[in-house]
């Protein structure tokens, strides 16, 4: 089915509702983006329509989450082309509102706030980015609900039966895996009626995690680039090997290559962020962790993680 187009919140309600009452459908997913799409975004477009029998695509350059006008102003915009890849992946509905259609007055007065496990790793180096991020993300789920368009008693239950609530999901890539956990304590911290579902970071054959950034990289940064996967990759089959981590002879491998520089490079507990007291040399490797890394290459500001389990 052609993918619908809509830039209003009025009409991403009717619509959605439209779809949900025509599909006879029990299930609604949303995925969140801000276009530039790339195949990291199909995956998560894919599992959304995989699990749900209407699915909504946001896209929305969110203001609030740069901190930078240069940034927000360089950050490609690909209408067409995201829509037709959303379509491919079998997306029903693209949702792509104006700025003042999100904040129709001027900067929102109240914001979410990350609290403290948004102070650290990309919240230290990009204040008020997360603040942004989940205003927006709270504001995207609540529009996305499911059934706000339909009238009181159409709704349906999970077996289909008039009057119940339409199972909810919303999709969120791991790649950015400080905003999926914080849209995690989001959800059950200020009990939104949502599921999140985590989608794994999909990586090009070398190894480079897809991101909207890659394409300002040059050939030789996107080469030296490679160095960051390559050292999550060795903590990865430590991990598996039940071997210390030994974190500093991964964090020597990217400090040295020249046109890398490394910001962090850490092992974390995988919903808290804090950093793992025994992640290193002695210890062989026990549990769940994540390994997150964030470096600048030439201009470009690259972040990547893996999981770690044994
Ligand atoms: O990950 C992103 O693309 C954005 O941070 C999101 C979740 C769409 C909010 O603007």
């Amino acid at each position: 089915m052609p993918i619908k187009l809509v830039t209003t919140v009025a009409d991403l309600h009717s619509q959605s509702a439209q779809l949900l009452t025509d599909k006879n459908g029990t299930s609604q997913g949303l995925v969140p983006t801000m276009g530039a799409l790339h195949e990291g975004h199909a995956a998560l477009a894919r599992t959304a329509v995989e699990q749900n029998d209407v699915v909504v695509a946001t896209i929305f350059v969110n203001p609030l989450q740069f901190g930078d006008a240069t940034d927000l102003d360089r950050y490609p915009r690909t209408l067409d082309a995201d829509l037709a890849l959303l379509e491919a992946q079998g997306v029903d509905l693209a949702f792509a509102p104006s700025v003042e259609e999100v904040y129709p007055g001027g900067e929102p007065l109240v914001r979410i706030t990350s609290g403290r496990l948004g102070e650290k790793w990309e919240g230290a180096s990009r204040p008020g980015h997360f603040d942004g991020a989940l205003t927006v993300v709270a504001k995207l789920l609540h529009y996305g609900t499911p059934g706000a368009g339909l009238s009181a008693g159409k709704a349906v239950d999970s077996e289909g039966a008039p009057g119940g609530l339409p199972a909810y999901r919303a999709y969120f890539g791991q790649k950015d895996a400080q905003q999926l956990a914080l849209v995690r304590r989001m959800v059950s911290d200020l009990n939104f009626p949502v599921e999140i579902v985590g989608v794994p970071t999909v990586r090009s054959a070398d190894g480079l995690a897809l991101s909207s950034r890659n394409r300002f990289l040059s050939d030789d940064e996107r080469e030296a680039a490679l160095v960051l996967s390559r050292a999550l990759r060795l903590l990865e089959e430590r991990a598996k090997a039940r071997e210390p981590l030994d974190l500093e002879s991964a964090q020597t491998m990217v400090q040295s290559q020249p046109l890398v520089g490394l910001d962090y490079f850490d092992v974390v507990d995988p919903d808290t962020l804090e950093p793992l007291a025994e992640n290193c040399r002695e210890t062989p490797f026990r549990g769940e962790a994540l390994a997150l890394i964030a470096a600048k290459v030439g201009p470009v500001r690259l972040i990547d993680n893996m999981p770690l389990s044994s």
